[in-house]
């Protein structure tokens, strides 16, 4: 099995300045050298770079901060994407701001909807970034991938040319939620988007709910996408992100949702977004990060002979 690495140094769709880091600082945790340990064949694509900007296209849309920039960088990733994808590879998305799944997911849903197989999303992260340029209260693009995703009103010029494949608030699955703006939590709401939010989360645990999407993707014949922000941990756990937001999921909740996902085999890209090494303590949250990757490909405490979902 294959995995490819790409970086995407984007950070203009959050409110602080870093995240641009984020590739180098995961390469410095050795996310390339524990997959190739695991005995993964690891292709590193390098860094995107900097596309040159595309001119505007009349104006662009009111509350979507530096949206021709982001438009640019969308656009070229999603190109790139779709291509990594058809390649068979299992492309790791590198952030880079959360914006980049805008890109990422929708080049990933092309390729899975030429195959017939319904793409599903699982964000974790402590926000439901579903905000459109109606409802956000900031303007930060980074707010709004989840519904540009599910084919939200107000983005709908961002992809030019670039084929659209919307993946539908129905095989969206929000997770580890505590922070929700006012008209975004109405919005996911009205769509029936499947949240698991931080009570859930202590009322049933993680393997509960993490079964519960899995069986979800299962039932239809998916694949499933993880769209990992570092911020969906507890800050105690990874400081080194712009908006942290306290309660959140422990260490080792987190490695036992990235076990489970390793378990189900579903699991056909990654994201891994929102770390800013700018704001990191000694690479900590970069190392974090890293070591659940590991998990998620197959790392394990010991052998174990029986497949964990069998085991209660
Ligand atoms: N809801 C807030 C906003 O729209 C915060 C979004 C944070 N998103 C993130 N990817 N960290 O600005
Ligand atoms: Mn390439
Ligand atoms: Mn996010
Ligand atoms: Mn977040």
């Amino acid at each position: 099995p294959r995995i490819a690495l790409l970086g995407v140094p984007l950070e203009i769709g959050a409110s602080q300045a870093g995240t641009l880091m984020g590739p180098a600082a995961l390469r410095t945790a050795g996310i390339g050298r524990i997959l190739d340990q695991l005995g993964f064949v690891v292709e590193d694509h390098g860094d995107m770079l900097t596309p040159a900007i595309a001119p505007a296209e009349g104006p662009p849309p009111a509350n979507a901060k530096y949206y021709d920039v982001i438009k640019t960088w969308i656009r070229a990733l999603s190109e790139h994407s779709y291509l990594l994808a058809q390649s068979g590879a299992v492309p790791i998305f590198m952030g880079g701001d959360h914006s980049l799944s805008m890109g990422s997911v929708n080049g990933v849903a092309r390729h899975w909807q030429e195959q017939g197989r319904p793409l599903f999303v699982l964000w974790l992260d402590a926000h439901a970034d579903y905000n459109t340029p109606q409802t956000t209260e900031t303007g930060n693009m980074h707010g709004m991938s989840a519904a540009f995703l599910c084919g939200e009103d107000g983005l709908e010029g961002l992809l030019g040319d670039v084929p659209r494949a919307s993946i539908g608030p129905e095989r969206l699955d929000l997770f580890g939620i505590r922070s929700i703006d006012p008209l975004e939590r109405k919005l996911v709401f009205d769509r029936r988007v499947a949240i698991a939010d931080m009570r859930a989360i202590d009322e049933f645990g993680v393997a509960v709910l993490i079964r519960r999407v899995i069986e979800r993707v299962r039932a239809s014949n998916g694949v499933l996408h993880l769209s990992f922000d570092v911020d969906f941990l507890d800050p105690a756990v990874a400081p080194g992100v712009g908006t942290t937001v306290p309660g959140g999921a422990t260490y080792r909740e987190a490695h036992l949702i990235m076990e489970l996902l390793h378990d189900s085999g579903l699991v056909r890209s990654v994201d891994v977004v929102e770390l800013n090494p700018f704001l990191d303590e000694r690479g900590r949250t970069a190392r974090v990060a890293v070591e659940l990757i590991s998990s998620l490909f197959g790392l394990q405490i010991t052998d174990r002979r029986t497949p964990s979902n069998a085991v209660f």
